[in-house]
């Protein structure tokens, strides 16, 4: 790594990318800060030069654009001639059955999460490569490695998105300091869940426990000084994985009642529409979201599907 090191977020702008270049500027970093919207860019940058990164650049991208992908990395490079980082954080959630999902939303999902992933891997690994060192990290989910009712394109692109790191990774052994990192949160604390698109009925939640996001950044950043790190954030998202994998009979009885309780804000009944899936909704742009105490949620959602409210 470079001293001060050159490190490239997408999703800079809200919750766990916002917390990383936060965290990176703490640390002196030069900043390189992607996502779709500027103001909130503009926003988070003031704040990194005010915490002390050694550079910030704001540079609005849509992850699922190659050619935005492509001027992202060129302008990076012609200000910094190399890069140590890059953590791909940007994403987008959809709630809602398959069939109610409408197809620009269902695709729109898998744009940005997929193949916004596959467009940075493809612009930013040369560059790792020829300079024989770096990282990407890519930030994938649990729900890469389980099944949860009514987010099936957010799942199935976190799916992808584990198969694209696994692939990169071992297209790229042979160079031992070029790192494709993934990592897999659970539950964090963002404005992801009341940004997505829904087509549920209900506000969605995490599901406990709730990391911050500061905190997932520390993880996030660790992995590039130590990459032999496991991917899993959280110790329940192996329960979970071992749940949906040994016991799969048990695991489908189960989340089906415990998602809407556990996940979902049954006081929250919430419009249809695309959310932040189609473009940006800067407004919703935080360090954090809003989803209040995780028991006192569930105890709430208990008493309602008692009452027989429940998801569409
Ligand atoms: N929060 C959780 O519980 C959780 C759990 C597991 C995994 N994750 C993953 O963590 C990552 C970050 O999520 P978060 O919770 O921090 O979400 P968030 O607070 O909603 O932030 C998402 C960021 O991505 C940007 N973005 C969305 N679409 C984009 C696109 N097409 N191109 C470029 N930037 C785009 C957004 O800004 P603009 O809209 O302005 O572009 C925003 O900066 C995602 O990959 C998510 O799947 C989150």
């Amino acid at each position: 790594m470079s001293n001060p090191p050159v490190i490239v977020v997408t999703g800079a702008s809200s919750g766990i990318g916002r917390a990383t270049a936060l965290h990176a500027a703490r640390d002196g970093a030069h900043l390189v800060l992607a996502a779709r919207g500027r103001a909130s860019l503009d926003e988070v940058a003031a704040e990194c030069d005010r915490l002390g990164a050694a550079s910030t650049v704001v540079q609005p991208t849509d992850v699922g654009d190659d050619d935005a992908v492509a001027r992202l990395v060129a302008r990076t490079l012609e200000q910094h001639r190399s890069i140590d980082a890059v953590v791909n954080a940007a994403g987008v959630v959809a709630y809602g059955r398959v069939e109610d999902v409408p197809v620009e939303v269902f695709d729109g999902v898998l744009r940005t999460n997929l193949l916004g992933s596959a467009n940075v891997a493809r612009h930013v690994v040369p560059v790792l490569r020829r300079q024989g060192e770096g990282h990407l990290v890519l930030v994938g989910s649990v729900i890469g490695h389980i099944g949860v009712p009514s987010m099936t394109p957010y799942a199935v692109s976190k799916w992808a998105v584990r198969a694209l790191a696994r692939h990169l990774d071992l297209e790229n052994r042979d160079l031992p300091g070029v790192h494709v990192d993934y990592v897999a949160p659970g539950g964090v604390d963002t404005p992801i869940y009341t940004q997505a698109a829904n087509y549920a009925g209900f506000v969605g939640r995490p599901p406990p426990p709730v990391a911050s996001p500061e905190r997932v950044a520390g993880q996030v950043l660790r992995r590039l000084r130590h990459p032999w790190l496991p991917p899993q954030l959280a110790v329940t998202n192996d329960v979970l994985r071992l749940g949906y994998t040994a016991l799969p009979w048990v695991y489908v009885r189960l989340i089906g009642r415990a998602f809407p309780i556990g996940a979902t804000d049954l006081d929250r009944p919430v419009e249809p529409g695309p959310g932040n899936v189609l473009e940006s909704r800067q407004a919703g742009n935080a360090l954090r979201g809003d989803p209040g105490g995780a028991l006192a949620g569930i105890v709430r959602n208990v008493r309602r599907t008692l009452q027989g409210v429940t998801p569409e």
